[in-house]
């Protein structure tokens, strides 16, 4: 009889799942289910037509080799863009300079490489519960022992994290999405971030902000990042959720001892990031009229579709649910009193709509009443529908003016 491959698979490979996101995003093929499921940009956001003329620029371009956005290029990402990335972090931290910086292909690929340099099996690192479902699988892929520190309105609780600290817990790292959390739509408040930082210091971790959200926020206050208050900080960036999350590209920058490290790893893993994608986004992200005028106007297609999600979902369910205005980013968390999330999956997705249960992303998986909504990607006349939907699939009853 044949061999079962999966019979020779590495520790690893068999700790590391699928993922339920990844799972859900292929009933986006189904146009019957309107989905709040994924984290995508809304389809009409991504600016096309800016790309299709950077991309001209990168191809026309000569160099000693040809076009250098051909051609292979330094593992640390295309110079141009590391000053940039660079100049733009050192804005806001006051000490990211060009060797601080590694390119990396998307943030999803600075999230492994850190973990591939900083964990041993055993080891242990600190997500904020519910945390980002592609951290918690990068770690747990690593064989890091996973701690869980409850979130609320004001990102992770490092109140939370101090005891655990003070009563020997020694992670190597601490993980945050600081600025619009996927999944809450937490954001960490300043003097956290402080705290955070101070905690880094005292008993010797590294900070890990992912933060994709950053520039999407709907109100004009910017808060520091966590790496303005200590060097042991890694900041992770991405075009993503601004431009397009199919270029693939992300960036870090942290101290240069870890991004020495970094690289050599990410020389194993894909050699560099798609150098063509590096001249297009460099080439927009240096635009700078064009960028202004872009998250302006990214920021109020989103903040309009939260409003009109957050609206309709208070005229669908009443009193029926717990949830609050997003203040940026792209999600909505709620709490369904009584409800199993997990259960009710299914039967959201029999009525026409499709979310995300809290379970996937807490570290035990255990099924709870809350759920992700995203309302990047609907389009405002879909959000009332999707609303309703889902107050049907929980049993509410849905006035007939919806
Ligand atoms: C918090 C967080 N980190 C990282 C990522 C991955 O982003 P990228 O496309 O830059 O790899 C996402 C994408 O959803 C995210 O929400």
């Amino acid at each position: 009889m044949a061999l079962d491959p999966t019979s020779l698979l590495s520790a690893r490979a068999r700790t590391t799942g699928s993922s339920v996101i990844r799972d859900l995003l292929r009933l986006l093929d189904d146009p019957t289910v309107l989905s709040l499921a994924g984290g995508l940009p809304a389809p009409e956001a991504m600016p096309a037509e800016r790309l299709r003329v950077a991309l001209d620029r990168a191809l026309r371009a000569d160099g000693a080799y040809g076009c250098p956005a051909l051609q292979y290029g330094a593992t640390e990402g295309v110079p141009a863009l590391r000053a940039l990335i660079a100049e733009e972090a050192c804005a806001l931290d006051g000490r990211t300079t060009h060797d601080d910086v590694l390119v990396t292909t998307g943030s999803q690929q600075a999230l492994d490489l850190l973990a591939r340099v900083l964990i041993d099996p055993g080891d242990v690192a600190v997500v904020e519960q519910p945390g980002y479902l592609g951290t918690i699988q990068v770690l747990a892929g690593a064989a890091a022992r996973l701690l869980g520190v409850p979130i609320d309105d004001d990102g992770m609780r490092t109140d939370v994290l101090e005891t655990l600290l003070r009563d020997g817990t020694r992670p190597k790292l601490v993980v945050v999405v600081p600025d619009f959390q996927n999944p809450s739509g937490a954001r960490l408040s300043a003097e956290r971030r402080m705290h955070l930082g101070a905690l880094a210091e005292r008993y010797g971790f590294v900070v890990v902000e992912d933060d994709p959200y950053r520039e999407l926020r709907f109100t004009d206050d910017v808060l520091p990042p966590v790496r303005a208050h200590t060097g042991l900080a890694v900041s992770l960036g991405s075009s993503s959720k601004t431009l397009a999350p199919g270029l693939r590209v992300g960036w870090m920058s942290g101290p240069r001892a870890l991004v020495v490290p970094l690289t050599r790893a990410k020389q194993t893993a894909d050699l560099h990031t798609s150098t063509l994608a590096q001249h297009a986004v460099h080439d927009v992200m240096a635009d700078r009229p064009f960028v202004a005028a872009h998250l302006d106007h990214l920021r109020t297609l989103y903040a309009a579709r939260a409003d009109a999600l957050d609206a309709a979902l208070a005229e669908a369910f009443g009193d029926g649910i717990e949830h609050r205005a997003p203040r940026g980013g792209f999600f909505l968390w709620v709490r369904l009193p009584g409800a199993d999330t997990n259960a009710l999956l299914p039967q959201a997705i029999g009525h026409g709509v499709a979310f995300v249960p809290g379970a996937a992303f807490s570290i035990d998986g255990r099924p709870t009443d809350t759920a992700r909504l995203s309302f990047a990607s609907l389009a405002m006349r879909d959000l009332p529908t999707a609303a309703q939907r889902l107050a049907r699939a929980v049993g509410s009853p849905v006035p007939a003016s919806i």
